[in-house]
């Protein structure tokens, strides 16, 4: 298994605000499309919730969404009530395992797991937020630009996708 964890935060590392994204980037949701498909992604509820029911799950993915609630179920995807059992279930494939939030699934798996790889999108803004994505060891990792984006008329904010590699 490859484990691995996309996000998008802003200047103040703000990834969202009652259970929503901050921003609408296409040109970023088209990365996490690109980057992500194929994969797996495990996700926490509320993440899995905040995405239109139409959107989800999330097409040409393993979707996996964890939750304490061991009645749950969430149609086409996997659920799973501990991320230790998430990653358990993938350790032994040859399948990549994405971290795709939200702020709660990001702060178990930097303190719990090393990421094989990160994909952070630095988005050039100051937004109030009411969920972030934590610090974490910088030094651990090689950092290379990925994709620079200007803003324009789809694209509100200017935004910097890093590639953080062990
Ligand atoms: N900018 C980005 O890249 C990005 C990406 C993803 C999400 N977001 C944003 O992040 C926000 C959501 O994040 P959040 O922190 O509120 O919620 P979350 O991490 O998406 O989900 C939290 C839920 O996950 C379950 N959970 C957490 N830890 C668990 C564990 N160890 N075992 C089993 N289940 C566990 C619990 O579900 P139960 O309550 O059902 O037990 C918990 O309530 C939204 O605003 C969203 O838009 C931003």
């Amino acid at each position: 298994m490859k484990l691995a964890l996309i996000v998008a935060m802003d200047q103040n590392r703000g990834i969202g605000k009652d259970n929503d994204l901050l921003w609408h980037l296409p040109a970023d949701m088209k990365f996490f499309k690109e980057t992500t498909t194929g994969h797996v992604v495990v996700m926490g509820r509320k993440n899995f919730e905040s995405i239109p029911e139409r959107f989800r799950p999330l097409p040409n993915r393993e979707n996996v969404v964890l939750t304490r609630n061991e009645d749950y179920q969430a149609e086409g995807c996997l659920v799973f009530h501990s991320l230790e059992a998430a990653i358990a279930h993938y350790q032994e494939t040859d399948k990549t395992v994405f971290i795709i939030g939200g702020g709660q699934i990001y702060q178990e798996a930097l303190a719990n797991f090393q990421m094989d790889e990160m994909y952070i999108t630095e988005v050039a803004a100051n937004i109030e937020a009411d969920t972030f994505f934590p610090a974490f060891d910088e030094n651990q990792y090689q950092i290379g630009i990925v994709q620079e984006n200007e803003k324009d008329e789809k694209n509100p904010y200017s935004f910097v996708i890093k590639k953080y590699s062990k």
